[in-house]
């Protein structure tokens, strides 16, 4: 799909569809809105007072063959209350319109930017809300959805002096979503055509097109490094585990300066393994892998974006199953830290493979940690598939990724990990437990689980578990995989 700035004024583009927003107010038609209006003969008006055209958020109003227009279709989309209108808004009406559009066969469409409107977050929050919509899961459909593809969407409202400032944010924009669409492939990706060693691969080819180094640990450099906790998982797998390390290093890098250590869950498959999960829906587990594909993408994203802060991303990588040689519930692991673990479930295996991913991104020189995670299905229960949880040990660290959150139009919520929780996995045979004691807060047992590595480096941990799948497709998004969080971090790393 092409996405690019246009340049003829809008009524003189030929297009299949322009697209613009209105917001709900005593009067929807204004300023752009109202030139429209004009050249189509007062229609909109006559709409706004009939009540069709409301302004109400994610509101279609679709006509066709307008007068005055070159457009083949108008359609406008509510953009809600002009006081709650922002960046977020207008990632999702760009995403929004393009499935409503792609739904009806049309191929291309011009998106008019409302007056004032024409900045360089716009244009990058449009480039990331379209390519992100025109997302689908069809790789291993033989038949594609009708064919049905958009494959230009110009934008238009830019003059000549905010070109310059709109292509930039259309540069970034299309990164950061093909970047998190690069994630969501990962993620969609079943277990058989995904397995650590597969993943690592395409890891690996990534980073070495993008210029960055890599590192792919195998089993055996797995074991001298005493990496136990992700062995005990892997240990139930005819497949290999891998531990997949990325570095971004800038030549601006400052001595000193911090080292962000991105550190994800990749669980090609959970089953559960001893303490198997129930067959009802576990083919959901696929994606488990989420978190791990995430930081992965946020590095594709990085490698572009070029921030003056050196990152290392640290992914250990492993199926969780049952076998003669997995793991049982009460088995002692020790960890790469030295610290040793009574694994009393072996379905709480993010904890234990993040464990060693944690630490070994320490090692490696991270200073501040940020950990993603399918890890819990407490944090569904929590939050539902609405917020991601967010854990921290270092609130001015957490602030700033909060404000990330929130400046990228993703929801997130701060979750407490005080030491009150701490005795729910002390451990009574071994020094720590991999699961509390049946006293509720679940998602918080595996923050303070993993906070056990991190000794006394600012670190914070997204459970993804509720948010990185949707079963459900959006208006602005397909269902499946969302690549929730990769947004934030990028934002976080580039602010920094
Ligand atoms: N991968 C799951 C968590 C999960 C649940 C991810 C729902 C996505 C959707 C994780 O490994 C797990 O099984 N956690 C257990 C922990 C429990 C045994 C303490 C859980 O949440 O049930
Ligand atoms: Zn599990
Ligand atoms: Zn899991």
């Amino acid at each position: 799909m092409q996405i690019n700035l246009g340049a003829q004024p809008f009524a003189a583009i030929e297009t299949e569809a322009l697209v613009s927003y209105v917001f709900e107010e005593a009067d929807p038609v204004q300023g752009r809105i109202a030139e429209i209006d004009q050249s189509a003969g007062g229609l909109l008006r006559r709409l706004a007072k009939s009540g069709e055209l409301t302004g109400k958020n994610l509101e279609f109003t679709l006509v066709h063959a307008p007068t005055g227009l070159k457009a083949a279709r108008l359609l406008l989309v509510g953009a809600g209350k002009r006081e709650q209108f922002n960046s977020a808004t207008l990632r999702k009406i760009a995403g929004a319109a393009l499935r409503y559009l792609k739904s009806r066969s049309v191929k291309n469409f011009a998106l008019l930017v409302r007056e004032g409107d024409a900045t360089e977050e716009s244009a990058q929050v449009i480039a990331e809300g379209a390519l992100t919509a025109e997302f689908e899961s069809d790789k291993y459909k033989t038949e594609k959805k009708n064919d049905k593809k958009i494959e230009a969407v110009p934008i238009a409202g830019y003059s000549d002096a905010e070109r310059a400032a709109g292509e930039k944010g259309l540069a970034k924009g299309r990164t950061i979503a093909e970047s998190q669409n690069f994630a969501r492939d990962l993620i969609n990706e079943p277990s058989n055509k995904l397995t650590p060693s597969i993943l690592a691969q395409k890891a690996e080819a990534m980073a070495k097109s993008a210029g960055l180094s890599v590192e792919i640990l195998d089993e055996k450099k797995i074991a001298d490094l005493k990496m136990g906790a992700l062995l005990s998982v892997a240990q139930g797998s005819v497949e290999p585990p891998r531990m997949i390390v990325i570095t971004y290093n800038p030549p601006s890098a400052k001595p000193g300066a911090p080292v962000i250590g991105l550190i994800g869950k990749a669980v090609t498959f959970d089953t559960g393994g001893i303490s198997i999960k129930p067959s009802d829906g576990m083919e959901k587990m696929k994606y488990d892998m989420a978190g791990g594909a995430t930081m992965i993408g946020v590095m594709r994203a990085l490698a572009a974006l070029k921030p003056s802060l050196k990152v290392i991303c640290v992914v250990p990588s492993t199926e969780n199953m049952p076998g003669g040689r997995a793991q049982k519930p009460g088995d002692i692991q020790t960890a790469m830290s030295g610290k040793t673990i009574e694994v009393l479930n072996t379905d709480a295996e993010g904890r234990l493979i993040l464990a060693d991913g944690v630490h070994y991104a320490k090692q490696l020189g991270a200073t501040h940690l940020i950990d993603a995670a399918t890890l819990t299905g407490a944090i569904v229960v929590a939050l539902a598939g609405i917020n991601v949880g967010v854990f921290g040990s270092d609130q001015s660290f957490t602030d700033k990724l909060l404000a990330s959150a929130k400046a990228t139009g993703e929801k997130m919520w701060q979750m407490p990990i005080d030491d009150d929780y701490r005795e729910f996995i002390k451990g009574t045979v071994a020094d720590i437990q991999n699961i509390g004691s049946g006293k509720g807060g679940g998602a918080i047992t595996g923050a303070m689980f993993i906070k056990e590595f991190t000794g006394d480096s600012p670190w914070i941990h997204l459970d993804i578990a509720g948010t990185a799948w949707n079963d459900d497709s959006k208006p602005w998004l397909a269902k499946g995989p969302t690549g929730v969080a990769l947004r934030t971090l990028v934002h976080l790393v580039m602010s920094y």
